[in-house]
């Protein structure tokens, strides 16, 4: 085979993904899921690529790969091994190759959810607009275009402003194109852009989930969101949790800037889209809000995250930021700021004070549990004028990961189990053969199992039922036989299954505990129990209420409110007054730390058996 050598003489090869068509040439040498990561392709890698798990599962179609490892030997059973399946993270290629991806490897396209509640906030955005006239330069007026402009303005308005070094960029021709009117951005004391009259200003709010990102645009003017976008978080190839993801970090050099460089590529590619959806030009975008956890706010910024995964784990800034957009890379306007709020602890971000701001937590007379399911779990307590804040380390169990035939909730993930008698019944995400099983569906699943006694108190598999195979860490309940779904293999729930659920529900259910018994109050006297985020909106109530991840309350008490985060980040970007609020919040917040809350073992370790 010819291989083309690059520029540093190393031999270049070509990877073909399939099933979507994505080419991409590397130096030999070079593992299949760096390649995956260079062409874009979000292979999941829970692991961070230290082949420690089975998520970047492939299978070489055509070419030659580097022999089997030790860890593929392992990892991979015999059968799998023999039909070509490989582990991205450890096989190399030899010469040109084409592999498919089979979609549970595969981290899209998955269902986003991004839509949230209203945004119901009195309007009063940071950047407001004011329409000037200017008399055009002439051989007895020589002023320079910005005196010209600040002039019309103190003249028309009386306010003196100053200008942002970035409009000048373009401000000349502008001017002159527009006949020297022109509608201005102003942020307090300073033009940051300048517009074509009767332009709109547009915002741009950005919930940037470990997951899945979600873009809004707003008119500043009215509050109006003219469009909504949900993409996947670039970084997942690059680690499926924040502590993967900060590994690499530690491990590569290059690593922070790679990791903030393919969120920033993918947020410019979501503005694109958004303006041609709405048909606007970014210019316009003159205001950025961004919510995330922590981590995922330091890594937009280019902060270091190594700090936050050692003990005792604490932020680079908790405070809020105003950066130049231009600073960390987003095309926008040139003289648009992004307002990144501030963070409550390392592992409560701004994401969650969001969430409190947009579902009225902060200022309920109401004693309210608000919870945002991920990766890490927080939860909040409102009581009188308090607010209690904790985060617990939920696990990505209910993302699909550490879970044997998990996946994300992705198009043949089931998503609902109904156990009814002998029968089972799958529902599966677009009416796909199913090929997994995600969050909800895992969560109920082994909610059916209990209440068919399927499953024991302490989470062993019942040894009686036909239908649970295999022996040890094997035994496995079949949900969806082989000649039932889309790649031949049954889908199944193992007993270590069971146990990661157990881990994440005992991790919530022992934040929720912590804060009501630090408050003294009893499970019945919670009045509104709040569950935001992707999960939260598609898990069923009764399922989390019968494995005991959630207090067995009136139904009615509970509220899913989808992606408040996002709402948040859009009253932040339209209303001064809730960036305020936000702030007072934050400093009202009590914080408490799980890992060192005298009862959190014994909380723990009773929220463990079912
Ligand atoms: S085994 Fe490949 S990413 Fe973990």
């Amino acid at each position: 085979m010819m291989l083309k050598k690059n520029p540093s003489d190393k031999k270049i090869v070509f990877v073909d993904f399939e099933p979507i068509g994505r080419r991409v040439e590397i130096a030999i040498g070079e593992t299949l899921l760096s390649a995956a990561q260079s062409a874009g392709v979000e292979l999941i890698s829970i692991c961070g690529g230290v082949g420690s798990c089975d998520s970047c599962l492939i299978r070489l179609v055509d070419g030659e790969l580097s022999p089997h490892t030790k860890i593929e030997k392992e990892v991979i059973n015999s059968e799998a091994l023999t039909k070509g399946f490989r582990l991205a993270c450890q096989a190399k290629p030899l010469g040109n190759v084409k592999v498919d991806i089979p979609p549970e490897s595969l981290a899209a396209p998955q269902r986003l959810q991004i839509e949230g509640q209203y945004v119901d906030v009195e309007v009063n955005p940071i950047v407001s607009s004011i329409d000037v006239q200017l008399e055009a330069p002439s051989l007895s007026d020589l002023r320079s275009d910005a005196t010209r402009l600040l002039t019309a303005v103190e003249e028309q308005y009386g306010n003196r402003l100053r200008i942002y070094h970035s409009v000048l960029f373009d401000m000349s021709k502008r001017l002159r194109n527009q006949g020297w009117g022109a509608r201005l951005a102003v942020r307090g004391s300073n033009i940051v852009a300048v517009l074509a009259p009767e332009t709109k200003l547009l915002g741009l709010a950005v919930d940037i989930g470990t997951t899945k990102l979600a873009g809004y645009l707003l008119d500043l003017a009215t509050g109006e969101t003219l469009g909504m976008m949900g993409a996947m978080n670039p970084q997942i190839s690059y680690g499926e949790d924040v502590i993967s993801r900060i590994a690499y970090t530690n491990d590569h050099p290059e690593g922070r800037a790679t990791l903030k460089a393919q969120l920033i590529d993918t947020l410019n590619g979501m503005v694109s889209d958004l303006c041609s959806e709405v048909n606007v030009s970014s210019d316009q975008i003159v205001e950025v809000v961004m919510v995330g956890n922590t981590a995922m706010h330091h890594l937009a910024v280019g902060l270091p995250v190594r700090q936050l995964a050692v003990a005792p784990y604490v932020s680079a800034i908790s405070e809020s930021l105003d950066l130049p957009a231009s600073q960390i890379g987003l095309h926008v306007s040139l003289g648009a700021s992004v307002y990144l709020p501030p963070n409550i602890a390392g592992f409560v971000g701004a994401d969650h004070v969001a969430m409190i701001l947009a579902t009225d937590v902060w200022q309920t007379d109401r004693i309210t549990l608000a919870i945002d399911i991920g990766t890490n779990s927080e939860i909040t307590l409102a009581i009188g004028d308090r607010l209690l804040s904790c985060s617990c380390a939920s696990g990505p169990a209910f993302e699909g990961a550490h879970i044997k035939d998990g996946m994300r909730a992705a198009p043949g993930a089931i998503e609902r189990v109904q156990i009814i008698g002998d029968e089972v019944r799958t529902f599966t995400i677009g009416a796909q053969p199913p090929v997994g099983i995600c969050g909800s569906g895992i969560l109920d699943a082994v909610s059916e199992m209990l209440k068919a006694g399927l499953i024991e108190g302490r989470g062993a598999l019942s040894t009686d039922d036909p239908r649970v195979h295999g022996e040890g860490a094997e035994r496995a309940f079949v949900l969806a036989p082989a000649d039932q779904t889309g790649h031949g293999r049954d889908v199944v729930i193992n007993r270590k299954d069971i146990n990661e659920i157990q881990l994440a529900k005992a991790a919530i259910r022992t934040g929720i505990d912590v804060l009501l018994n630090e408050c003294g109050v009893k499970y019945a006297e919670v009045e509104d129990f709040i569950i935001a985020g992707a999960f939260g909106t598609y898990l069923d109530i009764e399922s989390a209420v019968r494995v005991g991840m959630f207090p067995d309350l009136p139904h009615e008490r509970f509220r899913q409110v989808g992606n408040a985060a996002g709402t948040g980040a859009r009253q932040m970007l339209v209303s001064a007054d809730r960036r305020g609020t936000a702030t007072e919040l934050v400093e009202r917040v009590e914080y408490i730390e799980l890992t060192t809350h005298a009862g959190f073992q014994d909380e723990f370790m009773k929220a463990i058996n079912f």
